[in-house]
């Protein structure tokens, strides 16, 4: 079968305790189907329910980690574990009985367990009048090939995810990009202990603030490029719509020791004086299809609507940072996200609507040249991936 993946070393072996009798697995597998339900129907955030509920149990750390992986890599491949269900199934069932389905599946098929554990602890986790059934299904599952009707599927993507991406990044680029976002992503730690991605590490170094610098961060929050901005010596008001979201810049600033001035405002009506920065700094929101293998949900949140709508607000924020630029400051304009319409898009206008902005050179590999500026597909080095663009006012 194609698309497997190799179990990790918190699979079956957490569900084994001493002389091979399952132990703390089946909590493990119960904490997940809680957290599964809650997500999907729930409506739950994977990132916030799981840590909430990890939290009221008694897990190992080894089955926390085996939990975590159920849960995010059940989410992920949600819609590649409905195919592998529903060959097996005469009609619907109820979302709790799905969600051990998809759950099984996942263990059998994308962690490659073996059928005694994936299906017999599953089974376990099951109320006592479904039993029978998902017994039945995932033994199904585990023997029987697998023929996948297209690559969204295979993949796990909603088919308008997969389109887009193809036509942005061209078929070979676009496949390689969805594989990777179906892993789970490393852990990288700054040097000053902040854990960031490191693709967000080089766009706040291409900030390439000074010492004594103004710096405005117009979309800080959490506030990791702007801790890296202050870091460097430089002046920097970090500024968040969300107020909420500002709180959060600032228990990270007083963390990190860090200095930094804190606004809420909208980027796209900054209540800053005209021509007061010598940096700027617009790390947009986006539709994000550069990180989702980061955030295992996001892929089933975001709707292709998101993408104009989300297009047109980064095209008056970058409007509104260059009113705020000196006379040979730099905007650095960047998106965890790879479509066109949020990087070349937003380029496009800024060339035609400020002839007085010049391109500075864009990052060299991993990042390739896109339009005036770069792009760094997530399967380039491992790293999310993000479009960059950097342009000096003259
Ligand atoms: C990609 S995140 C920024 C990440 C941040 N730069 C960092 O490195 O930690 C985008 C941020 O934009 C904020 N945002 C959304 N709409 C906004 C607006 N109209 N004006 C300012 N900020 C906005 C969101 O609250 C979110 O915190």
């Amino acid at each position: 079968m194609s698309g497997r993946r190799a179990r990790p070393s918190s699979g079956r072996g957490a569900a084994q305790g001493a002389g091979g009798t399952p132990a703390t697995g089946r909590s493990a597998r119960a904490v997940a189907l809680e957290a599964l339900d809650r997500i999907d129907p729930g409506g739950a955030y994977a990132n916030l329910v799981l840590p909430e509920l990890l939290a009221r149990t008694g897990l190992s750390d080894r089955d926390r980690r085996f939990a975590t992986e159920l849960v995010y890599g059940t989410t992920r491949m949600r819609r590649a574990c409905d195919h592998l269900v529903d060959r097996f199934l005469i009609s619907d069932v109820e979302p709790g009985v799905r969600n051990l389905l998809r759950l099984g599946a996942y263990q059998l098929h994308h962690l490659a367990m073996a059928p005694h554990a994936a299906v017999g602890e599953t089974v376990e986790v099951a109320p006592r009048k479904v039993r029978g059934l998902v017994n039945a299904v995932l033994r199904r599952v585990a023997t029987s090939p697998v023929d996948w009707p297209d690559d969204a599927t295979r993949l796990s993507y909603p088919d308008w995810v997969v389109e887009r991406l193809r036509s942005d990044l061209g078929e070979a680029d676009a496949l390689a990009a969805l594989e990777i976002m179906d892993e789970a992503p490393p852990v990288t730690e700054r040097a000053d202990g902040y854990v960031q991605d490191l693709a967000s590490q080089w766009v706040a170094e291409s900030v390439g603030a000074q010492p004594g610098e103004r710096v405005l961060d117009l979309c800080a929050a959490p506030g990791g490029k702007a801790l890296v901005l202050a870091g460097a010596g430089a002046r920097v008001v970090a500024a968040d719509r969300r107020a909420g979201r500002l709180g959060l810049v600032r228990s990270n600033a007083e963390r990190f020791g860090q200095h930094l001035d804190l606004v809420a405002a909208d980027a796209s009506a900054p209540p800053l004086a005209a021509g007061c920065a010598d940096r700027v700094l617009v790390d947009a929101p986006c539709s994000g299809l550069g990180t989702l293998r980061r955030r295992p949900d996001a892929r089933w949140r975001v709707d292709v609507a998101a993408i104009d709508r989300l297009a047109a607000l980064q095209t008056s924020m970058v409007d509104a940072a260059v009113e705020l630029l000196r006379p040979g400051g730099t905007l650095v304009y960047s998106v965890c996200t790879l479509t066109d319409a949020e990087s070349l898009g937003v380029d496009e206008h800024l060339a035609a609507a400020r002839p007085d902005l010049e391109a500075l050179p864009p990052p060299g590999e991993p990042w390739v040249p896109h339009g005036r500026g770069a792009r760094l597909l997530p399967q380039a080095a491992g790293t999310d991936g993000m479009c960059l663009l950097r342009l000096r006012r003259t």
